[in-house]
């Protein structure tokens, strides 16, 4: 990288600037609606009184943290709204490395980037574990990898980028070595909306003192832009966690959090299965279309992310240059995601030209 800019905003940057028609598959932005609950959220707020208009609480408003501790059956007290999952990773992530003992981080490779970046900025040592090949994270080889030096394991399921689901054992599992290691377990579970498998597990099931969950509505309401998660955090990381949240941020934006709330109260469970299905098909369309073209890849259980090997076509930022300019498809280097599948490209499936680019992928790779 030439600034500390990550990747991502290089790639991005290049497919726009490319001449021909190029199908985006590069950033993780849902292209479908958000609730019809949420637009009216945001309408409502624009004629809200001025009080309204004002500072929220720092820690959230309290009806959308109480919806939001309802919804996971914990103390209200745990939860903390921040500016999107992002933030309450990061947020999770260096008063982890406060209060735990030691330096290292536990990250899967491949890993979300923002993760490395983050231990990284904070100082901390990053100890990669490599995923299975179906992009799950081992236990026992996190096990092997885990000392008194672990601070933080940071996990991500269904995760970005293998699309892979850990079950109710392997969250157990990394609870259990968090709380053996003294460690912090962080379980980002910002994809839990799209699981396909019905494998999908809360750690917050542990009821461990040694678990924070990250997550948010950024994707699962298809609305990046609004910037409203939330961290549950352990009791004795509550107060660091809320101090530099208003420190930094103050609160999370005031009409955010009141469409989202909205959006929480009224949406249907069949709002988020529709996206559910859309995606299915999606992923049946794309990966029909890397069979054809005999590449090999991650068939995702959850999420909205394919890995994809082509043969004689490693995923590196170059190759990904010559796929935007020759065949109009952009997609994310292997490397961008630690060092395990950095001959593979990454494709984000949020685009309602998937199938288009899965045959333009084939006809390219024919
Ligand atoms: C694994 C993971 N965690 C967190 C985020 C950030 O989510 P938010 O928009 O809620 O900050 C992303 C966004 O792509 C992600 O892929």
């Amino acid at each position: 990288m030439d600034d500390d800019r990550p990747l991502f905003f290089h790639v991005m940057a290049y497919a726009d600037a490319a001449d021909g028609d190029v199908i985006n598959m590069v950033s993780g932005d849902p292209d479908w609606e958000p609730p019809t609950a949420l637009r009216e959220g945001l309408r409502e707020f624009a004629d809200a009184p001025v009080d309204d208009y004002q500072y929220p609480p720092s820690e959230g408003d309290t009806a959308l943290r109480e919806t939001i501790a309802a919804r996971h059956d914990v103390p209200v007290e745990r939860v903390v709204v921040t500016n999107g999952a992002g933030e309450a990773n990061h947020l999770a992530m260096a008063c982890g490395l406060d209060a735990h003992a030691g330096s290292e981080v536990i990250l899967a490779d491949p890993v979300y980037p923002y993760y490395a970046n983050r231990a990284e900025m904070l100082d901390a040592e990053v100890r990669y574990v490599p995923a299975d090949d179906d992009g799950r994270l081992d236990p026992v080889a996190v096990r092997d990898a885990a000392s008194a030096d672990t601070a933080l394991i940071v996990t991500c399921s269904p995760n970005n980028p293998t699309g892979a689901v850990y079950g109710e054992e392997i969250k157990r599992e990394l609870t259990a070595i968090a709380e053996e290691t003294d460690a912090l377990y962080v379980s980002d579970e910002v994809y839990a909306a799209f699981d396909y498998t019905g494998r999908f597990h809360t750690a917050l099931d542990f009821e461990s003192s040694n678990v924070a969950v990250t997550s948010s509505f950024s994707k699962a309401m298809a609305t990046t832009g609004l910037r409203v998660g939330y961290g549950i955090l352990p009791k004795h990381l509550i107060d660091p966690v809320r101090t530099r949240h208003m420190l930094t941020n103050v609160a999370v934006t005031a009409p955010g959090q009141h469409a989202v709330l909205k959006a929480l109260r009224e949406t249907p469970e069949d709002y988020y299965a529709e996206t559910r299905a859309l995606l299915r098909d999606r992923i049946d369309a794309f990966c029909a279309a890397l069979d054809a073209a005999e590449a090999e890849y991650t068939r995702p259980e959850g999420a909205f992310y394919v890995l994809a090997r082509f043969d004689g076509f490693p995923g590196t930022l170059e190759n990904v240059k010559r796929l935007i300019d020759e065949a109009g498809v952009a997609g994310m280097p292997g490397d961008a995601f630690g060092s395990a599948r950095e001959d593979w490209l990454r494709f984000a499936l949020v685009t309602p030209r998937a199938t288009e680019a899965a045959d333009r992928l084939a006809d390219y790779f024919a």
